[in-house]
């Protein structure tokens, strides 16, 4: 079974920009885990949070990484906060690999600046971001099995992982 390939990282790094791409170059399906969630509880993220809180947005996140870790020969884009748990990278190690896309935090921010769709960034002031962004970054970085470089365009970026794949 071939591994599956987990991009994680900060909102708005590109994680699904660069996963789609990615996935046609492999010829692999893609899954967007925010998309996954949101079909299988019927309830779209901002609902899921303000309805339930973020807490159980979390636990949504970890049988979604539990259940696709069955799965191999994917790409699939995780949410923003969801390899920030230690638990949520060994599970997807199992059977995967956990890339962190490290993009810069300008780059992010403009993504997702008054985003009504990320209820983590929009209540949340720049300032307030920058510091999620650098408390998570270790995060990222300890829970991932590669940092890459995101700081160029997505097709850049999604050919620096297939090297890094096929070495
Ligand atoms: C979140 C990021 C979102 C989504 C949810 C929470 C976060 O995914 O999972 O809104 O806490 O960083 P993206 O990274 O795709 O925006």
């Amino acid at each position: 079974m071939a591994k599956t390939i987990y991009l994680c990282g900060f909102m708005g790094c590109g994680k699904t920009t660069i996963g789609v791409k990615l996935s046609k170059m492999m010829g692999r399906s893609f899954v967007d885990m925010d998309d996954y969630i949101e079909k299988k509880h019927h309830l779209t993220i901002p609902q899921i949070f303000a309805q339930f809180g973020e807490q159980t947005f979390r636990q949504y996140e970890t049988e979604a990484i539990r259940e696709l870790s069955h799965q191999g020969n994917l790409v699939v884009a995780t949410g923003g906060g969801a390899m920030t748990i230690e638990q949520n990278g060994t599970l997807a190690k199992q059977n995967g690999i956990v890339l962190f896309l490290d993009a810069p935090f300008e780059d992010c921010y403009h993504r997702i600046a008054g985003d009504s769709n990320r209820p983590n960034a929009h209540s949340r002031t720049k300032e307030e971001l920058l510091e999620l962004y650098q408390t998570r970054y270790p995060l990222y970085q300890k829970n991932s099995s590669y940092t890459i470089d995101a700081s160029d365009s997505p097709l850049m970026i999604a050919n620096r992982i297939l090297q890094l794949y096929n070495r």
